[in-house]
Order: structure tokens, then sequence, then C-alpha cells
């Protein structure tokens, strides 16, 4: 009896290994998509979260130049092998408390399998890093989105750009931010990015943040 038990325990033990060899690595290509608004697989190319290239096997929050991991990860002296990544990815929340993945977690054990073989994958040079469609390249910005002049006026922002034509906007529908990357605007040349026809919204990208007030004239005509 005592026996038969230890058996059938030892069958759910070689079978949840299974599950995770199971894992299909090209499904996982496809399960990726719900991370890759957040990540890419390339070397270095970090977004809202740290490039996962190599993550298999690395120790949680050590991805080169990502300055913005929490501390409860970095702290949280977990390596990212099979288990702890089907844990993490289960329940972000629940298993490194803390945390600032914003992701609420994949309940399906299959789908987190697959993604994990994925992720070995990739790490492992098995499977090349799909290209994550890039960010726009700001330098290469047509005249009609560089802009050269911002004036505020009561609740209004009216924008002057490199061709002359001009835009006003409700002052909550502009946004301004910066892009210090190599793709980002040059110094004194912001460009404004989805002001297409109709957009009522619309977001001032500069160099860096100094730039923003310095540019933008409290003036009314
Ligand atoms: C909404 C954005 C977002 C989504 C979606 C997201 N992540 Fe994350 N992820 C982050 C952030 C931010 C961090 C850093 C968290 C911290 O420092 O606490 C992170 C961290 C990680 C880490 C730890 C990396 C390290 O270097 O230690 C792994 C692994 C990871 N994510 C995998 C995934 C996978 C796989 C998915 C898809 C199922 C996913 N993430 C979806 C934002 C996201």
């Amino acid at each position: 009896m005592i026996l038969h038990r230890w058996f059938a325990a030892l069958a759910v033990l070689a079978s949840a290994a299974a599950a995770f060899a199971a894992g299909d690595a090209a499904r996982g290509a496809q399960a990726f998509r719900a991370c890759s608004g957040c990540h890419s697989l390339a070397p270095g190319d970090h977004r809202t979260g740290p490039s996962l290239a190599g993550v298999f096997g690395r120790r949680a929050g050590t991805a080169d130049g990502f300055g913005r991991y929490s501390e409860a990860l970095r702290k949280s002296g977990m390596v990212w092998n099979a288990q702890a990544l089907d844990g993490w990815l289960r329940d972000p929340a629940a298993f490194i408390a803390g945390n600032g993945m914003t992701f609420p977690g994949l309940p399906d054990a299959r789908v987190r399998a697959d993604l994990i073989a994925y992720l070995q994958a990739v790490s492992a040079g098995k499977i090349a890093a799909p290209k994550t469609p890039g960010l726009p390249d700001l330098r290469a910005a047509d005249a009609g989105d560089r802009v050269s002049a911002i004036a505020h006026c009561g609740d209004t922002y009216r924008v002057t750009l490199g061709d002359g034509t001009r835009r006003a906007f409700w002052e909550f529908n502009l946004r301004f931010k910066t892009d210090s990357s190599a793709h980002g605007p040059r110094r004194g040349q912001p460009v404004i990015v989805g002001a297409g026809m109709g957009g009522d919204r619309a977001q001032v990208v500069f160099a860096e943040p100094a730039e923003i007030s310095s540019f933008i004239r409290s003036h009314c005509e």
C-alpha cells in the first residue's frame, strides 16, 4: 500500500516534469505576444520591461543597462529557471510581492510551459530573437513633423511645424515626452507624434527634459 502510494506520487512528479518538457517553443512564440508590448528579446533593447535576451538561467534583476528594476525583484535572489518562470508567469504579484511588472499572469499551465520553452530556446540561441517593432526614428522626421515653436495661451497650445502649418490643441490633449535614445529627436528639434489629421491629441517629443520649458512660450496673439 505504502509502496503503491509512493509509485503514484512518482507518477505525478513524472507527469509534472513531462508537462514542463512538453512546452512547445513554436506555440510559445505566439504566446510571447502577451509580452512583446513591454519586452524585446534583442539584447540591450529595454522597453517598459528589461530585454529578455538570455533571461533563462540568469539572476533576476540583472539585465545590463535596465535602470527601472524594483527593489523587490533585484533583492529576490531568484534565478530564472523553468520552475521560477512558471511561478512568476502564473501570478507575478503573488510570486514576488511588490515587483513592478503590471501583468496579471497566465492562468493556463500549458501556455506558460510553451512560453518557457520558447524563452529557453531563444536564450540558448536555438531560435532567433524576433524583431520587435522598432521605435520610430525621430531623427528622420519630415519637416511637417518637426516642431519649430509652441505658444501657450489660456487653455490652448499653438504648435508651429517645420513646414509652416499651425495646429491648436486643448492643453489637456498635448503631452510632452523625452526620448534620449539614438532614435530620439536632435537637440532643439522636437518632433510631434500622433498628430494625424482628425486626431485631437498628440505628443511632442524632446531630446531632454530641460528643453521642454525653454521651448514653450507663454504668449497670446
Ligand atoms: C505591462 C508591461 C509588461 C508585460 C505585458 C510583461 N512584462 Fe515582464 N516585466 C515588466 C517589468 C516592468 C519588469 C521589471 C519588474 C520589476 O523590476 O519589478 C518585468 C520583468 C520581467 C522578468 C524578469 C526579468 C529580469 O531581468 O529579472 C521576466 C522574466 C518577465 N518580465 C517576463 C515576462 C513575460 C514572459 C511576459 C509575457 C507573458 C511579460 N513579462 C509581460 C513589464 C511587463
